[in-house]
Parts: C-alpha cells; structure tokens; sequence
C-alpha cells in the first residue's frame, strides 16, 4: 500500500459510517507512521512508582520499539532516557530492573550515571587526544516525564498536552483503580511477558470497548465457573450455571473520548466479578464502605470494567490486571501484564490478587487464551490479499451515543456497542494525518461534537 495522502488513511477508516478496512492492522507502512506519530508523540506508561522506590532504582522498558529505561534520581525524581549508546548504538541496560550507580555499555564500556550524563570512557586521554566534549554525549533524555496517582508515563513531544490533559475524563475511570483506598496502589510481584502474533490494536482495542465479545468467546468459561454476580466464592468448576452479569446489571456503560474508551455495568454488589476467588471478592466487600466513601457508589462497583487509555495501557477492573501492548512489527505485539492491587491490602489479599490475575488473564490464563486465540486467527486471515482490501463492518449502536445526567462523564453509549471502536480509530487516523497537536485536538473535538449533536 502507498500512502500518497491524508485521504488515503480516511479510505481505510470511515468511523462516522461505522467502516474500516483491515489493512490498519497489517500494513508496514502504516505501521511505520505508527511508530512516528502516535508512539512517537502520545504519552505513554513508563512504569508505576513503587517499580522504582529508591535512588538508582531502574525499571527497563519501551516506548513503541524504543527501548527506554526509568530511573529514580537522587532527589525522587524520575527521568527515562534512551536505552541506546552514544557510541555504537549498544543498549547500556539489560537487566529487566534492579538498582544501580552507572549504566556501563558492554561494548566498548563508555559509562552513563543514573541522570544520564557520560561519565567515564576507557582511555580517554589517549583515544581522544584531541578532547571529546562528554557532556554533549549523555544518554537522550524523554523530554515529558509525569505521573497520575502512581502510574509514571513519558512523551517525546514536548508539544504534546500535559498527562492531566491528554487522559481527559479518562482520568475519572481510571481513578476507579488507582485510588480506591488510601495510599494508592502497587504493582505484586514480577512482570509477565509473552508474545502474540497481532497487531497491537486487536487487543487495544478489545480492551477499550469490547465487552461484546464476552458472550461468545469466554462463554465456556463462564460456564465452568458457574458463579453468580455477587457470589464470587464458589469454587472454580463447580459447573453450576447462572446468570451472568450482562443479563443481571441494571444498567451498562461504554465511555469513548480521544482514542481512550472503557465498558462496565452499573451492579449493586461490591464484588460482582465472575472470576475472582474468595478473598479477592471477600476483600471487596470489606472496603466497600471506603472505596465508595472515596469515590462514590459508581465507581466503587465498577468491578466487571475493560478499559484502555490509547494507544496501549489497558487494564480490568477487579481483575487486577494491567498490561501495556508493546507493538513489534505491524503483525506482533509482546504483552506486559503487572498485577496492580491497593498497597493498603494485606499480604494474603495480595497474593490472591497475583493468583486471580494470573488464573485468568496470565499467559497461560483461562479468559486470556480466548482473546489470543482470536487476535492470532485475524492476523492469520488478514495475509489475504482480498480479506485485507475488504470493508468490516463497526456499526454497532452507530448513532445512539448520549451525555448521561448522573455524573458518570463524557460521551457514552451501552455497553454493547462500538462507540470505543470508532472512536479510537477516529483518533489514530486524525494522528497519523495530523502535523500538530492543535489539529490533532480539533479534528478530534469536531468528531466528539457530531456525536451528541
Ligand atoms: Fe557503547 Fe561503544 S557502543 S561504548
Ligand atoms: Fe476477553
């Protein structure tokens, strides 16, 4: 495909007709301007600050391809600076984490400090003879660096809008997660990584506004689980049948702005998810009265939630999990999930968070292995000349998208509906297309506009 035009990115996405044609999740070239316009200038999750606690702690990680590591300074703060030596290119950082004085290349051995500067080159005085400037050499620095309630993101466009800014009433939803109880949250345990053959989109894109999918792909599981809303302690595979939570809820919610989207259901039980076990959902019920007391009766129930902040942090409410998709290549993504949980629970609550999250959506987790299995499939399709030239349908409650009056924000839709889906394609076509941010920002405040006219 040869983009010769802006036109040529609004062929392949229509979102106010509800159209879009499968070359966005394939295309090299595509993928490239990716890279640089949407990778290159969104903010993006670095890592979460108890990753990173103490002076010289490091968390290494990517933004888009790039790899970027994050480092805790001698006065608190934060910086992120490219994994990449000034010399020949080398990453100066391997290990995944860990705490450490100096970044030395294992190439050559040019030495970093943790701010970044070029320290120390072997031999200088005789390989350099005629000087080397070292301070115009120091790793390249991410210029915006902030953090929202624990979660630290980094940008390369200096001309991007601040984090606050860019998360929009996203920030609403996603205090659900962040500040449930006092002294926020953390990230238990490790980092799980593995790789899935799909471009990192499918699953973004599940996560902001799928809910719809459940019903059919994860059907099995919720049959095995047999557990009704509210009555989360029944044990796995007891094979009892029962309602689920679409049929249940009295009300459901599909939010969309700026690429960013999120689904729940409106319950009235504090631990109303199908797939955590006993103390998850025990542990629920008991802070029930200070989640709500903090964010209201809303938030405070919307356990059963998908959301994404675009292009690629997504997480499930009650779930526990939060993952970013790191896109390699249009046809892969490497998936990182961290458990995040309220650094207020005990131990033992904790570790069930860690082995809920892992249960289901774990590399290897029983709702996981349903969406993968999906993702790798359309990839597979989409080799197809004609299956990737064709037009797919994302119609669904096109239309029907209102301002609600009981506070929850922005533009929404049911829960069942493809609000998220054009909108975040909307987003990615306006920024691939879009020199500045300031036509990034009023292309996308005319599309938010049109759909509650
Ligand atoms: Fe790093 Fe040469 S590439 S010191
Ligand atoms: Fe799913």
């Amino acid at each position: 495909m040869t983009l010769s035009k802006d036109s040529d990115i609004y062929r392949l996405i229509d979102a106010r007709a509800g159209r879009v044609t499968p070359q966005i999740y394939i295309d090299p070239e595509l993928y490239q301007l990716e890279l640089e316009r949407i990778f290159g200038r969104c903010w993006l999750f670095l890592a979460h600050q108890s990753q990173i606690p103490n002076p010289g702690d490091f968390f290494n990680t990517y933004m888009g391809e790039d790899s970027v590591v994050v480092v805790r300074q001698k006065n608190g703060s934060v910086k992120a600076f490219l994994n990449q030596c000034r010399h020949r290119s080398m990453r100066v950082c391997y290990a995944d984490s860990g705490n450490t004085r100096a970044f030395t290349c294992p190439y050559h051995g040019w030495s970093y400090g943790v701010d970044g500067r070029l320290i120390d080159v072997p031999l200088e005085a005789c390989a350099y003879p005629h000087g080397l400037c070292k301070e115009q050499w120091g790793l390249q620095e991410v210029p915006c660096v902030e953090s929202y309630k624990g979660l630290i993101f980094g940008n390369w466009d200096t001309t991007a809008p601040s984090l606050i800014d860019y998360l929009g009433d996203m920030a609403w939803y996603l205090d659900g997660v962040l500040d449930r109880r006092e002294g926020g949250t953390e990230v238990i345990g490790g980092v799980q990584k593995w790789v899935i053959n799909c471009n990192w989109k499918l699953p973004a894109e599940q996560f902001a506004g799928d809910q719809y999918h459940a019903l059919f792909s994860h059907a099995s599981a919720v049959q095995v689980l047999g557990v009704k809303e509210g009555d989360s302690n029944k044990a796995l595979g007891s094979g009892q049948t029962s309602r689920p939570v679409w049929e249940t809820a009295k009300d459901s919610v599909q939010f969309a702005q700026n690429g960013h989207g999120c689904g729940f259901f409106l319950t009235e039980k504090p631990d109303a998810n199908v797939w955590v076990d006993g103390a998850v959902a025990r542990y629920y019920r008991e802070t029930y009265a200070e989640a709500e007391q903090r964010l209201g009766k809303v938030r405070a129930l919307r356990l059963a939630g998908h959301n994404n902040i675009f292009p690629t942090l997504s997480w499930l409410n009650g779930t526990a999990t939060m993952r970013v998709w790191h896109p390699r290549g249009p046809d892969q993504v490497e998936v990182w999930a961290f458990c995040i949980a309220d650094k207020a629970a005990s131990l033992e609550v904790k570790a069930a968070f860690e082995n809920s999250a892992t249960r289901a959506f774990g590399p290897a987790g029983f709702l996981e292995q349903d969406d993968s299995e999906n993702w790798v499939e359309i990839q597979k399709v989409l080799r197809g000349y004609k299956a990737r030239n064709s037009t797919l349908c994302m119609e669904m409650r096109l239309g029907q998208e209102r301002v609600r009056d009981d506070g929850i924000p922005g533009v929404t839709n049911y829960v069942f509906s493809e609000t998220v889906a054009r909108g975040m394609y909307q987003r990615w076509a306006d920024l691939l297309t879009s020199e500045t941010w300031d036509e990034i920002e009023e292309k996308s405040r005319v599309y938010q506009q049109e759909l509650v006219k």
